[in-house]
């Protein structure tokens, strides 16, 4: 594991004699400097197993040595990405890990500084080196640790990947070595993603990727690529639990309590985001919120999610709480009430229209002798009933007949109007 190659080293000397203006966080806001053409660096670098580590030196006789602080700036950014990183150091030394990175550019540049004031007295020129890894075959790698033991990791592998390639994962956590439990593979057999779960994690203990792809043609290690996180900032928490709601004197308080995490589960490490019906989603970081509400009425739920901010970088929500809904128990009260008196109502006046329209008082009132003689007078009285509509029907058809042949008879310019006035009088008042 700790074989060490050297790389041949690409020295890029930059020859420029203008004096370079260092960005003032760096400089101490002294501009004022001796001109330290004298002052040169030489970079190389050593690449062992999952990182590289830039190293240089400084051309200072023992008498700079002693008379001054000495320190380097060094500047490094990855290939294809924007964002520069700067720092100064004592050491001559810096590890960088370059994940899934292709190669970064770096820079180092050698001050000297008065040991009683902290100026800056001397200030060499920039040195660069490129680094150029191995290929990198996967990108998108995301991981997510969940339900406080389980543990996600996805990836895509990149057009140029040759195609005989299988990508292989395992990590390691506070000194032990996991094989990946269950791939997750795409429709090209490739695997994509990597699920372990019943994982014991440490919040303070990092967790060491290592994903590594092979030819499958050939028996060669395989290009191995590293990544590292503290389990904190990768874990989604689980919705927040016992959430309840309680009506206050005219205000919705909604209680709830922070899920199981890993690590510290400190209050003020959690943020909490609250969802009622149709309203803004607001922010807590208490474990309850109240909102004066105006119409007791209306019906609404409330939601709630979670994750970690104020000890931990973490940009990973929970997913939102199971809706509890809110009801005002006195509206619902009353409403049930008004329910009651209306069905009631309802129930009574059909039971009397139904008696109406069959004469069922007669027959309720009626002495019962035998459930014969009672179905008889239910089936007399529909029979009389039925009677009745018939000869009402065959008298108005008659009419009608009548009124039509009479028109036709009579002045064609009338038909339509005697015709209207026939169907009138033949008593349609009495259906
Ligand atoms: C450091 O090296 C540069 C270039 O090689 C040279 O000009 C300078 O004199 C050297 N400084 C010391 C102190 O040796
Ligand atoms: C990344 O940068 C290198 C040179 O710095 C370039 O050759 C390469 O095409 C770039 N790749 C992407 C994906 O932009
Ligand atoms: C994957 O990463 C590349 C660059 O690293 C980016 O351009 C692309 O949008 C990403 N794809 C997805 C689906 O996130
Ligand atoms: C979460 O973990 C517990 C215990 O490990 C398990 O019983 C439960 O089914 C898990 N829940 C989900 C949604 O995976
Ligand atoms: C993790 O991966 C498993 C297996 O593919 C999947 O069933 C599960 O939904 C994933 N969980 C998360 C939170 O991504
Ligand atoms: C990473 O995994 C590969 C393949 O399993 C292995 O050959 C290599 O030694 C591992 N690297 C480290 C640092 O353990
Ligand atoms: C074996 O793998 C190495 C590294 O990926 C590659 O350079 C070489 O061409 C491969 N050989 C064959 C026969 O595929
Ligand atoms: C959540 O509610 C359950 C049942 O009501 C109770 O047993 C448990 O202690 C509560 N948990 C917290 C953290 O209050
Ligand atoms: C709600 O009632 C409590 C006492 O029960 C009272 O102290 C508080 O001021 C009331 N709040 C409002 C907004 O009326
Ligand atoms: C709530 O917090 C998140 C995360 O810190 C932030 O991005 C968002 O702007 C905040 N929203 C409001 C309304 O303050």
């Amino acid at each position: 594991m700790e074989h060490v190659t050297v790389i041949p080293i690409m020295l890029i000397l930059s020859f420029l004699q203008c004096k370079t203006v260092v960005s003032t966080s760096l400089s101490n806001g002294q501009r004022d400097l001796v001109d330290g053409t004298g002052l040169h660096n030489v970079l190389w670098i050593i690449k062992n197993e999952s990182s590289v580590t830039l190293f240089w030196n400084n051309n200072l006789t023992k008498e700079e040595t002693d008379k001054y602080t000495v320190k380097y700036i060094l500047s490094y950014k990855f290939f294809n990405t924007t964002h520069e990183r700067k720092e100064r150091l004592q050491e001559k030394q810096k590890r960088i890990h370059l994940d899934l990175h292709p190669g970064f550019n770096a820079k180092v540049k050698t001050q000297l500084f008065a040991k009683e004031s902290e100026d800056v007295i001397k200030e060499g020129h920039w040195t660069e080196l490129s680094y150029k890894a191995p290929p990198v075959y996967i990108q998108n790698l995301s991981c997510i640790i969940y339900n406080i033991s389980s543990f996600n990791c996805t990836w895509h592998i990149k057009a140029e990947a040759p195609e005989d390639i299988q990508v292989f994962f395992t990590c390691r956590h506070v000194r032990k070595d996991f094989e990946c439990q269950q791939y997750i593979q795409n429709a090209r057999k490739k695997n994509v993603g990597c699920h372990m779960k019943e994982i014991y994690f440490q919040a303070a203990r990092k967790i060491y990727l290592n994903i590594t792809v092979r030819d499958l043609r050939n028996n060669s290690g395989g290009l191995s690529y590293y990544k590292a996180f503290l389990p904190q900032t990768i874990e989604k928490l689980n919705p927040p639990i016992n959430v309840s709601v309680s009506l206050e004197n005219r205000s919705i308080k909604i209680h709830w309590k922070p899920p199981p995490t890993i690590g510290s589960a400190r209050r003020k490490c959690f943020l909490y985001q609250v969802k009622i019906t149709d309203r803004k989603i607001v922010n807590v970081t208490a474990e309850t919120y109240e909102y004066p509400f105006h119409k007791p009425a209306k019906k609404c739920s409330a939601q709630v999610k979670v994750k970690k901010e104020v000890c931990v970088r973490n940009k990973i929500w929970s997913e939102w709480s199971e809706p509890v809904f809110i009801h005002n128990e006195k509206t619902l009260d009353v409403m049930l009430l008004s329910l009651m008196v209306f069905g009631v109502l309802i129930f009574f006046g059909g039971l009397i229209c139904a008696c109406r329209r069959y004469s069922c008082l007669e027959v309720i009132t009626m002495p019962v002798p035998r459930p014969s003689d009672n179905i008889q007078t239910w089936l007399a009285a529909d029979d009389i009933h039925h009677q009745k509509e018939m000869s009402m029907q065959m008298q108005m058809h008659l009419e009608i007949t009548l009124g039509i042949t009479l028109g036709i008879t009579k002045d064609d310019g009338d038909e339509n109007v005697q015709q209207q006035r026939c169907l009138k009088e033949s008593g349609l008042e009495d259906l």
